[in-house]
């Protein structure tokens, strides 16, 4: 009897001690002087409260509860981190100095450098850019803006739950990044703000991005040179500039883009869908095995793009043809409405002619009649599409 009173009491004991308090060490970030009361500037409280957390060994957690903490600019830096398995927890809201040109200069205002095992959990991160936004319209000397949040060079990324409002320039980087995964993640700044690309992916590989919302008034997702191995699912996009591989071919020798997959996705009131954008210049980069399925367009300017032939004004593009290779693109069902007669528009290099494009069953219209598909230098695989143009079946 007693025995069995003793057990359930330690049992009780257990799940409360669990469930309650963390079972891994935490560090609150008001213990290292953190303070939401809207005037302090607390970024080195956070790096201290990762200094703690990166000084163990085992799983540890950073907490910060609910309030809104002014930061300036904040290194997390891995290359003196013993820890690689922390979690940020995150009630609260992190917010840019009111005066844009605190962070605006650097190029990112959070930094996660050479980090491995990083999880985010929660949070708002608010960039408050509107007010640099508003600088660059007005055609004045402006700061170029910082990026809300980067992972460089770093491993085993997970963020689960994180919003990020008004970021100056894009949202987040991941650059040099191997396996980093997002989910339920909130991004949104309006239509017409300069530059706030929701999510870029540079040099990385193995990230996924699911179950998320981005709307804003740059690409939702773009990925750039040496990006491999990306899922993308189940992301709404709008307002905002699309899905973008791209633009890529600016330099000769250039690493290519490669197994990118984009699924069930919606695109609503967008300047494009998917975009594929390279420069009309020489360059040994391509882009490889790429899988767009169950897609649904509303409104989309652009619902399906390949443009390479980009050249503002017509400058720097000396031989006016991109020698970035385009091969194994496929379409899959993909349905809805575009804003524009054309429905798709697949623009490849005149001396790199597209391979290996599959359409599938692409259901678009416009004013309720098919928006009309059109192809140049793409030599391609047609299953289910209508209004065909310009476009040769595979001999
Ligand atoms: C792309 O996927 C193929 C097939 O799964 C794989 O062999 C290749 O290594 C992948 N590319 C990269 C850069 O990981």
């Amino acid at each position: 009897m007693a025995i069995s009173r003793i057990f359930l009491i330690l049992t009780l004991f257990y799940y409360f001690s669990t469930s309650i308090l963390a079972a891994n060490p935490t560090y609150h970030v008001l213990s290292y002087g953190a303070k939401a009361d809207g005037k302090s500037d607390c970024a080195k409280a956070f790096e201290a409260a990762w200094g703690a957390a990166c000084a163990i060994t085992s799983p540890a957690t950073i907490y910060v509860p609910q309030g809104r903490y002014i930061l300036g600019n904040a290194y997390f830096e891995g290359n003196e981190c013993k820890n690689n398995a922390i979690t940020i927890q995150i009630d609260g809201t992190l917010t840019a100095p009111f005066d844009y040109n605190v962070i605006g200069n650097s190029n990112h205002w959070l930094t996660f450098k050479k980090v491995t095992g990083v999880s985010i959990r929660g949070g708002t991160l608010d960039g408050l850019g509107a007010n640099l936004w508003a600088c660059k319209d007005s055609g004045k000397t402006c700061p170029e803006g910082a990026t809300s949040m980067a992972f460089l060079n770093s491993n085993k990324i997970s963020i689960n739950g994180l919003t990020s409002i008004n970021s100056q320039k894009f949202h987040m980087i991941f650059d040099g990044c191997n396996d980093a995964k997002l989910q339920n993640i909130k991004i949104s700044a309006p239509n017409e703000s300069p530059n706030t690309d929701g999510i870029h992916i540079a040099r990385s590989s193995l990230v996924s991005i699911t179950n998320s919302r981005i709307a804003t008034g740059d690409d939702c997702i773009s990925m750039s040179p040496g990006t491999s191995n990306v899922f993308i699912q189940n992301v709404a996009c709008g307002p905002g500039h699309g899905i973008s591989i791209g633009s890529l071919g600016w330099v000769l020798n250039e690493a290519g883009v490669e197994n990118v997959t984009v699924k069930s996705c919606v695109f609503s009131g967008t300047q494009n869908g998917v975009r594929i954008k390279t420069w009309a210049r020489p360059s040994n980069g391509f882009v490889n095995n790429i899988y767009y399925e169950d897609l649904t367009m509303v409104n989309a300017k652009n619902p399906i793009v390949i443009d390479q032939n980009y050249c503002p004004n017509n400058q720097n593009c000396p031989k006016q043809s991109s020698g970035v290779k385009i091969s194994g693109v496929t379409y899959k069902n993909i349905l809805g409405t575009s804003a524009t007669e054309l429905g798709v528009n697949l623009e490849c290099s005149k001396t790199e002619p597209c391979t290996g494009i599959t359409l599938d069953n692409i259901v678009l219209k416009h004013k309720n009649e098919a928006a009309n598909v059109v192809c140049e230098n793409a030599v391609q695989n047609m299953n289910g599409v209508v209004n065909r143009l310009k476009c040769q079946p595979k001999k």
